[in-house]
Order: structure tokens, then sequence, then C-alpha cells
């Protein structure tokens, strides 16, 4: 047994919760609280999974009741189409007999997803299925320090195959629980408690102090990277702007001539649909920094600085106006565009 796991027993066989449905192993019992915590917190659905237990203390009441009653006592609860499901998987299980105890047969009922039959499998038929839930992704995350963005098919497969291979064997039920509880109590989203921590010594996470960047959120944290050319064209002591537009990044500021992408720039040509080459050598462009860094809220942007300095005057693309260098102080420029006038002044004029 991995020794991960071999703590996760340990912890829960002290600190594991006293829930009610955890008093069980009626299916029909398990089955109505992890419908019920599916989308609910523990200290709001346990009244609700009282009432039921109370008004249907069997899969044969639920199924006789009508939907109208089943949707009432699910009055407050939310996402109510796990009411209308249950009410129907009631039927589907009655009309079987029994309560399936095969993973098929429990994924087979309405409402059932790969999560729940996986809980329910192993807590009541002590099948060898894991639980992934959100609990799990952080826990495995932070101690296995895996950055694998949560939310992607990527992650569902990875912690998946982690997970099943960390399931002690007979020991599914408690171990599933195990480290559900773990994260919802000692691993916690913020906050965690490291110091009173078991695993403590073997964390990745609490070894790189990286806590708070795992796990990795799909698209919050994911900073999308931009490149940018920005290139200073200068002519007879003029230079081209243009404003930028509305539905990007600096809405209305004024900036030089700009692309974007990877592709370094040879010459001022790539500016222009047509090519006209008259105006430009080749060496008439020159890169004067790359992979200049600035970071915006949602975004990086990594800038090449250019200076064109082209021999006679060329057109300018749609939107760019030709103004006298001196002026510049007049106009409105992201930081990036400072940033290159800085490096242009501090070079000699060739
Ligand atoms: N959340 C949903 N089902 C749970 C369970 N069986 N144990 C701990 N947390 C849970
Ligand atoms: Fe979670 Fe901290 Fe324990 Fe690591 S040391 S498993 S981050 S509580």
């Amino acid at each position: 047994m991995h020794s991960f796991s071999k703590t996760i027993l340990d912890w829960y066989a002290c600190y594991g919760r006293d829930l009610p449905w955890r008093r069980t192993r009626d299916p029909y019992a398990v089955w109505l609280s992890e419908i019920i915590l599916q989308q609910t917190r523990i200290v709001q659905g346990m009244d609700y999974w009282k009432r039921f237990m109370e008004r249907f203390p069997m899969v044969q009441d639920l199924a006789a009741a009508s939907e109208d009653e089943v949707l009432r006592l699910w009055e407050g609860l939310g996402y109510y189409s796990r009411a209308r499901n249950l009410h129907a998987a009631a039927r589907q299980i009655v009309s079987m007999g029994a309560f399936p105890d095969s993973l098929e047969g429990i994924l087979s009922l309405k409402g059932v997803g790969d999560y729940t039959a996986a809980a329910i499998g192993s807590i009541c038929f002590g099948l060898p299925a894991a639980v992934v839930d959100g609990n799990v992704y952080r826990v495995l995350a932070r101690y296995f320090g895996l950055e694998t963005p949560v939310g992607s098919t990527a992650a569902k497969k990875t912690f998946t195959a982690l997970a099943q291979r960390l399931l002690p064997p007979g020991e599914a039920s408690a171990f599933n629980q195990g480290i559900m509880d773990f994260g919802a109590l000692q691993c916690t989203p913020q906050n965690p408690d490291c110091i009173t921590c078991p695993l403590q010594g073997t964390c990745n996470a609490f070894h790189t102090g990286r806590q708070g960047l795992l796990p990795v959120k799909k698209s919050a944290t994911k900073v999308q990277e931009r490149h940018l050319n920005f290139v200073y064209v200068r002519f007879n002591g003029e230079t081209a702007i243009h404003k930028r537009p509305a539905g990007d990044i600096w809405q209305g500021l004024w900036e030089p001539l700009v692309t974007e992408g990877t592709r370094p720039l040879s010459s001022g040509k790539w500016f222009f649909a047509k090519p006209c080459e008259k105006y430009f050598s080749e060496d008439a462009i020159r890169l004067l920094r790359k992979g200049v860094k600035h970071q915006l809220t949602h975004r990086t942007i990594l800038a090449d600085f250019y200076l064109w300095e082209p021999a006679e005057r060329p057109p300018l693309p749609e939107g760019y106006r030709w103004i006298q260098e001196s002026e510049l102080d007049r106009y409105g420029k992201p930081r990036l565009f400072e940033k290159l006038l800085e490096e242009i002044a501090g070079r000699k004029r060739p």
C-alpha cells in the first residue's frame, strides 16, 4: 500500500466525520445522501437527508410518491433535476427488484455519474472504484505536485488513474471517504492546515510552497501569452502611430507599427498587404530587443522592439498617421511603447 493511502486511512479512523448515512450500508440511504451532496454542502444537506429518510424510509416509498411531493420536499436545495432524477431512479430500482450492486448497474440509474457510482459502489458493496471529486483533485494535486489544470479531460484521466492506483485493496470505502474528508477538513481550499498534517513530510506543495497554486485552475490562473512586434519607424524626423481600436488591450492609446505573432520581422514590408520592396532593403529594419515582458491582468505580453529607418517615405497601413517625433509626448501611450522609446533614446543614431 502506498504510504499516502496508509496515512489517509489512519487519519480517517481518527478524524473521519460521524455522518448519519455512514452508520448504514443501506444503498438507498447512501445513494440519497450522495445525490443530495452532489451540489449541496454537508451541513445543509443533513436535514434534507433526514426528512427524506423519515418520509420515505425505503426506496419503495419514494417510488410510490408523486413527483410533486418529492419536489416539495426538495424545495430549497436547488438543481431540481436532481429531485426528478431521484424519483425516476427510485422507480428504476423498484422495477429492478433490488438496488444494483455492480458499477454498470449503479451507473444506469438516472442522475448517477462516475463519481456517484464509485461512491455508492465502494461504500455499500466494497467495489474497488476510486472517487474523484473536487476534494480528491485538490489533495492529489498538492501532495503529488500535479499541475494538470482541473476541469480538462486530461486531468480527469490523470487524477482518476492515480486515485485508482492509490486505492488500497479491500479499503475502497474508507479510502474514498477518507480522502474526501481530508480535503474538506485538513487540506482545505484556503489555508490548508499543513502544520498538523500527517502528510506534510512528503507533500510536494508543502515543500515547494505551492499550496496556493495547486490545484491549477483551468482558465483563472493560466495567463495567456501574446507576442507583439513593435516597430518604430523613423523617416525625416517623423514617426508613424495609430490609435488602438476598441475591443482589445490599450483601447484608445497610441502605438507604433504593431504586428502580432512570433515570426521575426525581416523588413518593414511585413506591414503591407502589397509588398513595396522599393522602400527598404533587408537590413533597413533592426531588432533592438527581444522578449520584453509586460504583465497585464489576464495576459503576459512578450514584445520584440524594432527600429525601421527606410530610405524613402513608405506608405502607411490604414489608420496610421505621420507625426513629428518631438510631438510624441502629446499622445497617451502604453507603457511598452514608452519602453521602446527609452530603448531608442538610449542608443546612438547609426
Ligand atoms: N461528499 C459527498 N459524499 C461524501 C462522502 N461520502 N464522504 C465525504 N464527503 C462527501
Ligand atoms: Fe495539504 Fe498541507 Fe497536508 Fe500538503 S501538507 S497535504 S498541502 S494540508
